[in-house]
């Protein structure tokens, strides 16, 4: 089997290099690479994008790249809707021209972030920001190009490697008494490492059947809010490591309004993912065991 993987050197794209290289011949590129017969990995040049699905023919496409900045993307909504939209539109018909699988990757933020329910792949759609409008653009035009198709719509993404929310926190807490971070956003903290491994799992199992493709809500289990988050980050912390000087005894609730940003997030990013668990036989763990794994790596 031949896997194409854009954005490789993204928190997912890092990880999916590992989870997908035992599924056969992988091929993996960021946005400065350039195929030595032609073809790129840069999602802002559809041409050459086409040119590398037509030569490489791979079996499967995953598309970890993406425009992400979601504050940025409010003053650049050009390039967030090429990269987000344009793009993964053209990668889908590339797909859908050579037969292959395509992977790609959504967000909590395609909805208003109404109610306290999580949302399921079917319901309503609504997004506040400039960012969910067009990963949501991405999505339609995925569907509608007939191309065999997984999209994962995730949440709150961290990794080890890179920035994070962790590490934010951590430093914060060496420098600071008191900590204020939001407690009425509700989502789910979602490592890399589950994301790429279960990407890796739905493609075997898709190609192996005819089951399985469309939308699919990918989330670790539980709830929390960026509240809950700090706190046990900190808490864990201290635990992995007593000698540690983290001087912030306190992190105070405080609602969305007190931070204002220029994109709205939605309150209610909780992701229904029962679809994802009976399609492809799997156990979602809680987010505070990937978390501690997290920080137990960079600790
Ligand atoms: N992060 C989250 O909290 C979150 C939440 C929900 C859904 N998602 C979705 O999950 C997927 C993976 O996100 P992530 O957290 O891994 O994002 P990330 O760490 O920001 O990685 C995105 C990657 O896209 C690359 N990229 C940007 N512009 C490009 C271009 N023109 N051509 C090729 N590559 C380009 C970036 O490259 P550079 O490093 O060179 O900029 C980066 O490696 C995305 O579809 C995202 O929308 C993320």
């Amino acid at each position: 089997m031949k896997v194409l993987l854009l954005g490789r050197n993204g928190q997912v794209g890092w990880e999916l290099q590992r989870s997908l290289a035992p599924l056969g011949e992988l091929v993996a590129l960021d946005r400065h690479s350039r195929l030595e017969d032609g073809g790129c990995g840069d999602l802002n040049d559809l041409d050459g994008l086409r040119e590398t699905v037509r030569r490489l023919r791979p079996d499967v496409i995953v598309n970890a790249a993406a425009h992400t900045a979601v504050d940025k993307a409010e003053s650049e909504p050009e390039l967030a809707h090429a990269l987000n939209a344009t793009a993964p539109g053209a990668l889908a018909e590339a797909a859908h021209a050579v037969g292959a699988l395509l992977v790609h990757y959504s967000t909590d933020y395609v909805f208003d972030g109404s109610g306290t329910a999580p949302w399921t792949e079917d319901a309503a759609t609504g997004p506040l920001s400039v960012y969910g409008q067009t990963k949501l653009e991405g999505e339609q035009l995925i569907e509608a190009s007939g191309a065999r198709h997984l999209i994962f719509r995730t949440s709150w993404v961290y990794a080890a490697r890179g920035a994070n929310f962790a590490k934010t926190m951590l430093r914060l807490a060496m420098e600071r008494e008191r900590l204020t971070v939001i407690d009425d956003q509700f989502g789910a903290p979602t490592g890399a490492e589950l994301i790429a491994d279960v990407t890796a799992h739905a493609i075997r199992q898709t190609l192996r059947s005819d089951a399985g493709g469309g939308v699919h809500h990918l989330a670790a289990a539980g709830e929390t809010t960026w509240n809950g988050y700090a706190r046990f980050v900190l808490e864990t912390a201290r635990a992995l490591q007593p000698d540690r000087s983290l001087k912030a005894q306190d992190v105070a609730p405080v609602p969305t309004s007190a931070f204002p940003t220029p994109a709205q997030r939605p309150l209610n990013s909780r992701l229904d993912t029962a679809r994802l668990r009976s399609t492809f036989g799997l156990n979602l763990p809680h987010w505070q065991r990937g978390v501690r794994r997290m920080l137990a790596e960079i600790l």
